[in-house]
């Protein structure tokens, strides 16, 4: 049996995956067009260039309105203002995702309110949702999570019922559909973050997106200090900040969504493949397809570690720090259940509405969701997407890893469980550790 490269073995890839982002001569040009055009900014907003390129995302999203904001974050927190949202009001959100879902909540004076997901999609469980809504619900934040969506058929039917308004959360799915209809363009509005590891990225950067010109009136009036939209149908004076983009940040973004389609066929031509390589491989679990996606995104790949009951297998975290070893970028604790997670530092004391008009206090410490908890201390693993725009060979080295891996479990499950080192660390204490990544 092969030697772990973990336990001072050869790794089974040495090369490198193919960069990510990734950019054409054609983003230089238009780079340096912008930079000679001396209009830098993002106001007004939108500007002459970002104006065609919202055009085109909304078109994409299946939506009628798009606007340019600074982040995925701020996204989220405009959204929920631009609905209406204030102190103190209830926003469901899962419990397995990026910090910033429920982070971008608590900072416009919501409360967020975890839901658990469901255990094959990794998205929002909305019988979940249905036993969080209580009468200070006012909206829910579903993810389209790394390579599923959120059933929003019946999270929309639930939301109707009840009255709520629904802000999607698409930072993982640029150019993805859900039974025909885009990613964010199946709720209120559509949240899109742009950051660098994102399908589109200027680095940073984030969209909105909307149905509504009432929506897109009052996104438009937060995120540019309060002005008076272009179109101004509904009067609407909210107040805002500044959360516009540059016109740099458009310039590249421009050219990401021009690559979309071809990387995204790379994409799925890499997951296709890589499913049925992993699927043959004992201990791991694919997620199962999901029939309602009519256009895949996979920001992310993953899978599920599920070594067989009884017998001799290491931690997630440890067969994550040993694939790694061979030379395949992946990851465990991607996301953690957020009330759990080391950068959530959400209190009564330092967010008043957790305590300032409600019977009890808000005590995160309380929270449980189970699959939520499996999935991000047991059970996920991350791939990146940048293992599979390279073609096959690259495809089929993570599976050999995986394999390798496999075949080693027993082995590995003696061995100090400590070597799994910074993969098992919180994120805020890993991030003073971790080398710097390509993704
Ligand atoms: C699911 C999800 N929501 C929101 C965000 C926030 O986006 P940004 O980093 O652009 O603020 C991210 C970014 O990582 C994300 O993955």
């Amino acid at each position: 049996m092969t030697q772990l490269a973990i336990l001072g073995g050869e790794p089974l890839r040495r090369k490198p995956f193919t960069p990510w982002p990734q950019y054409r001569q054609s983003d230089i040009d238009r780079l340096v067009q912008t930079v000679e055009s001396r209009h830098w900014g993002g106001y007004p907003l939108p500007t002459a260039l970002a104006k065609g390129f919202c055009e085109d995302f909304a078109a994409l999203q299946g939506a009628k309105y798009a606007l340019p904001v600074a982040n995925g974050t701020v996204a989220i927190t405009v959204a929920l203002q631009a609905l209406g949202l204030g102190f103190g009001d209830e926003v469901i959100v899962p419990a397995y995702t990026w910090d910033g879902t429920a982070t971008a909540a608590l900072a416009m004076g919501a409360v967020p309110v975890f839901a658990d997901v469901d255990p094959d999609t990794y998205c929002l469980d909305v019988e979940s949702v249905r036993r969080a809504i209580t009468p200070r619900t006012k909206a829910i934040v579903p993810v389209h999570l790394a390579m599923r969506f959120t059933e929003m058929d019946a999270l929309c039917a639930l939301a109707k019922q009840h009255g709520l308004k629904i802000v999607e959360d698409c930072a993982h799915a640029h150019g993805g559909a859900y039974r025909g209809k885009g990613a964010g363009s199946m709720g209120d509005i559509g949240t899109f973050s742009m950051q660098e590891s994102k399908l589109m990225t200027a680095g940073e950067g984030g969209m909105v997106t909307t149905n509504s010109l009432a929506c897109y009136e009052a996104l438009q009036t937060v995120i540019n200090c309060g002005r008076a939209s272009l179109t101004d149908e509904y009067g609407q004076r909210l107040l805002g900040l500044n959360y516009r983009m540059t016109d740099l940040q458009i310039a590249l973004l421009i050219g990401q969504m021009e690559a979309l389609p071809e990387l995204r066929a790379r994409r799925v031509a890499g997951a296709e493949l890589l499913t049925s390589l992993l699927a043959q491989i004992p201990c791991v679990r694919v997620l199962p397809p999901q029939d309602a996606i009519t256009q895949p995104t996979l920001y992310t790949y993953v899978f599920q570690y599920r070594p067989e009951p009884g017998k001799p297998a290491p931690s997630r975290d440890l067969f994550v720090a040993a694939l790694e070893k061979e030379g395949i970028p992946c990851d465990g604790r991607f996301y953690e259940a957020v009330y759990k997670s080391d950068l959530f530092y959400a209190t009564p004391q330092n967010c008043a509405q957790l305590k300032l008009g409600r019977e009890t206090e808000m005590d995160y410490a309380q929270c449980h969701c189970p699959v939520s908890e499996c999935a991000a201390y047991d059970e996920s693993v991350w791939l990146f997407q940048f293992e599979l725009i390279g073609g096959e060979e690259d495809v089929r080295d993570v599976a050999r890893a995986v394999e390798k891996v496999a075949a080693n479990l027993a082995t590995l499950a003696a061995q100090d469980p400590s070597l799994a080192g910074v993969k098992a660390m919180g994120r805020a204490q890993r991030a003073r550790f971790e080398r710097k990544k390509n993704y």
